[in-house]
């Protein structure tokens, strides 16, 4: 594959830099390594998305879950990547960003290969992951990735961007760092809600700390006018200080919080589970998380008008007495991920236009 160059005004050619001063880089200095012709062709990281991009992704999810209503608008879809092959590494617990993605590939016709666990690959046998990714890369047109090791999809992307075959690495969950795709559902599901984004108010709820859905949510949020995020969570699971430095600089307004009911002025509540497998010492279980719960009787507090949003899994913070409320949208939001994971795949794939 010829050397992607970092632009004119740079001339880093990025192949030659070792992995290290490869990722060190900032986004917006190896975002064209991830770009092909000129599209995002690797998805890794939320802000690789602008505002056009996003745009371009919702009519798209938006013409294609109509096209899918119909026996032969789905035999159509099914035959424009039918020729390609997709493996699926999730080696963290998934089941809808999994089946999303499994049935977003089915909708294009890409037939699906899967990994779930390390135990079950050959890493068990002491495999490095980076051959594990080779392996795959060796049958496979795309891979899509779940890992606990927050920069395995990104280095993925490095090392088979180099290969003589360049295939599409999407990040599917990258420990608690980055959760790209989730947050277009999410920012698609608020388009959908409310017919657009800008001028919302946002309170996110939870683990705001290891929350990779929180990160990457603020990140998409930053194109878009007019935001505000109160972020809402005890002392030690505040948003962590690279992604307050972050806010700083963007565009986002923001308060942060440790009262729920400051959920008061809110067009969108994001709650989140508490992500204790990222736990070192068992610090989740020392604190009473049950002030960030959502009750009933906080519905009272919401406005009329507004979402209630959740990635799922949830726990106690979101009790199923809510899911009657006509706010309560986290069953859409659902579904709305395999739509626009659909119309990501056929963006990579550039059969966009043929939809
Ligand atoms: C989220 C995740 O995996 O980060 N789930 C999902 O992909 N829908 C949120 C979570 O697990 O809490």
């Amino acid at each position: 594959m010829p050397a992607k160059k970092l632009s004119q005004k740079h001339s880093i050619d990025l192949n030659k830099l070792s992995w290290n001063d490869f990722h060190a880089l900032p986004l917006t200095d190896k975002s064209a390594f991830f770009k092909k012709d000129p599209r995002v062709f690797d998805c890794l990281f939320a802000g690789q998305f602008d505002k056009d991009i996003l745009n371009d992704l919702f009519k798209l999810a938006d013409k294609i879950r109509t096209k899918a209503q119909t026996k032969r608008g789905l035999d159509k879809l099914q035959q424009l990547l039918s020729h390609k092959r997709a493996c699926l590494y999730f080696a963290q617990p998934s089941t809808r960003t999994f089946l999303s993605f499994q049935n977003a590939c089915h909708i294009l016709g890409i037939k699906t290969s899967d990994i779930r666990s390390t135990a079950a690959s050959s890493e068990a046998k002491g495999e490095s992951l980076e051959d594990t990714i080779r392996t795959m890369h060796s049958y496979v047109d795309l891979i899509i990735i779940r890992h606990s090791n927050p920069y395995i999809a990104e280095k993925a992307a490095w090392i088979i961007n180099q290969t003589e075959r360049p295939i599409p690495i999407i990040n599917a969950g990258s420990g608690p760092q980055e959760h790209p795709t989730q947050a277009l559902l999410d920012v698609y599901t608020i388009k959908r809600a409310f017919g657009r984004v800008n001028d919302k108010k946002i309170a996110m709820i939870g683990d705001l700390k290891r929350g990779r859905t929180i990160r990457s949510l603020t990140y998409l949020l930053n194109n878009y006018k007019n935001i505000h995020i109160n972020y809402i969570s005890t002392d030690s699971f505040k948003i962590p200080d690279d992604l307050v430095e972050f806010l700083d600089k963007s565009n986002i307004s923001y308060s942060q919080s440790d009262n729920i009911e400051s959920i008061k002025d809110a067009d969108i509540v994001y709650l989140t589970r508490i992500q204790d497998e990222y736990d070192v010492n068992n610090e989740s279980k020392l604190v009473d998380h049950s002030n960030y719960w959502l009750k009933k009787e906080h519905l009272k507090l919401l406005k009329k008008d507004s979402i209630i949003l959740h990635p799922l899994p949830r726990r106690n913070e979101l009790p199923e007495e809510i899911d009657d409320d006509p706010r309560a949208l986290y069953w859409q939001q659902e579904r709305n991920g395999m739509w626009i994971r659909t119309a990501l795949l056929a963006y990579i794939f550039k059969v966009d236009k043929a939809i």
